[in-house]
């Protein structure tokens, strides 16, 4: 029974090379839907209001505040006007308690409000920093946000975690700016940015070759330079620089090329967000783990490899997390030693034969490698979009990726890699490059406030 179970796993989640590239053509179509006119796709290719990228000459004290990824993060950035120098960087990094997340929004804003101004009193100490000049922030808000400026914006919608209904429709810039002057501190928000728009605009910073910022975490999502003139649907004055940052909000995408199995729809059924996000619930750090305990409960079920087991913990949905299985796929020891620890650890399943660890990597690496080659088509239909995949423009193109998933998930970042080329063919890997964006969106968002307020 549980070759079965693992049998149909493999064939249903397959991504052979023409069904991604039927994948990767439908996100070029979909992007362009979503150009085209507002809701003409799930891709909803947000306008950021960022018409110019750094430079390298951005100047300045700023503070951001990076809200959406695992942690939730407050910085100080001094930025130093001369070819790409930053002074200093410092930053906190924090949990967001789980009931802000389902809360009301002045008490999510109010905490973070609270937990910035304790940082610039920190920073700030015994010094006359602030020389009553306002501070300015770059906030870095990881949700889909309708903006209707470069420092304003509504709620979308909340994905990932997140799902506090009053919040929903109204301008983040102002539910933050309320909570600030309730803290008493000083600061006006001179950008509100996607963490995918500040990982580009952290990543051009260092390389002008940068075309598109990606995350891979928690949630995932793209955005990327687009010309003014192709986005039909943007009504206002076009920028003189002739460009635009899309933040695409591809976690969205659906395709009917798309493998979605049993345990992805109940998955979906289950979630805080049925229907939506399909993209994201299949490539990203917030479900990987949740679908293998998925596969694992229906293994436990319809077998008895795991023997007589309480299957308290492996009915807890979330419990098992995406760092989990990649520790236990990763295991290097000839007998599968930390497979073993985790599965007594986590889901207190003890006593398994190494032919049933063997299983659970590859249950780890069937669910892993499928959100890497989904991963690959989504960054192989960008370039499309942009005739950078080797049809028509071989001018070096980089792709700056962050988040947790990418970072941290060998596997999954390899695979990944390997993939953008079997789709685009061997002679791509001397114009298209991948790279990892350290903390991209923090020295991000310190960017586009700095072009923003000089
Ligand atoms: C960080 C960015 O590096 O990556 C965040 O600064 C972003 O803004 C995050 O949300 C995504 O990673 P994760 O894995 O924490 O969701
Ligand atoms: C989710 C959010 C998106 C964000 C992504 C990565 O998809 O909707 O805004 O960029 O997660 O954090």
């Amino acid at each position: 029974a549980e070759q079965q179970v693992v049998a149909d796993l493999r064939e249903n989640c397959a991504t052979p090379a023409s069904l991604l590239r039927d994948v990767a053509a439908a996100m070029a179509d979909e992007m362009c839907a979503g150009l085209e006119k507002e809701g003409g796709s799930r891709v909803k290719m947000l306008l950021s209001y960022v018409d110019k990228l750094p430079t390298g000459r951005e100047e300045g004290l700023f503070y951001g505040l990076d809200l959406g990824g695992t942690n939730f993060r407050v910085l100080k950035v001094q930025l130093g006007g001369n070819d790409k120098h930053v002074i200093s960087r410092e930053s906190r990094e924090l949990a967001i308690p789980p009931h802000l997340m389902s809360g009301s929004s002045s008490e999510l804003f109010g905490f973070i409000a609270s937990e910035l101004a304790k940082f610039v009193a920190d920073e700030e100490q015994g010094t006359s920093l602030s020389n009553g000049k306002t501070r300015e922030l770059g906030f870095t808000f990881s949700f889909p946000v309708r903006q209707r400026s470069v420092a304003s914006g509504t709620l979308v919608k909340w994905t990932k975690a997140f799902s506090i209904e009053d919040a929903v429709g109204k301008d983040v810039v102002a539910e933050l700016q309320t909570a600030m002057q309730k803290q008493g501190l000083d600061m006006h928000v001179a950008a509100l940015i996607n963490d995918a728009v500040g990982t580009l605009a952290g990543a051009r910073y260092y390389d002008e070759d940068v075309v598109a910022g990606v995350i891979f975490g928690t949630g995932t999502n793209a955005a990327y330079v687009e010309k003014a003139n192709a986005i039909p649907k943007w009504e206002g004055e076009l920028p003189n620089s002739g460009e635009m940052v899309i933040n695409m909000e591809w976690g969205n995408f659906y395709s009917c090329h798309l493998p979605v199995t049993e345990y992805d729809q109940s998955l979906d059924n289950e979630s805080l967000n049925p229907g939506e996000q399909i993209y994201e619930k299949l490539t990203s750090g917030m479900y990987l783990g949740e679908i293998v305990r998925r596969v694992l409960l229906k293994l436990s079920l319809q077998s008895s490899i795991f023997g007589e087991i309480d299957r308290t913990k492996l009915k807890t949905h979330f419990h098992l997390r995406t760092p989990h299985i990649s520790a236990m796929h990763h295991d290097n020891t000839p007998d599968l030693k930390i497979v073993e620890e985790k599965l007594k650890e986590i889901l207190e399943i003890a006593g398994t034969s190494l032919e049933t660890r063997k299983m659970l990597v590859e249950i780890c690496d069937i669910v892993t490698r499928r959100a890497a080659r989904l991963a690959a088509a989504g960054l192989a239909g960008i370039l499309k979009k942009l005739g950078r995949d080797g049809s028509v423009d071989k001018r070096r193109s980089v792709i700056a990726i962050d988040g947790g998933l990418f970072e941290h998930y060998a596997k999954f970042s390899k695979c990944l890699e390997a993939t953008l080329i079997e789709l685009l063919g061997e002679e791509s890997s001397k114009f298209v490059v991948v790279k990892h964006a350290d903390d991209g969106s923090g020295i991000g968002a310190a960017l586009i406030a700095a072009s923003q307020s000089q």
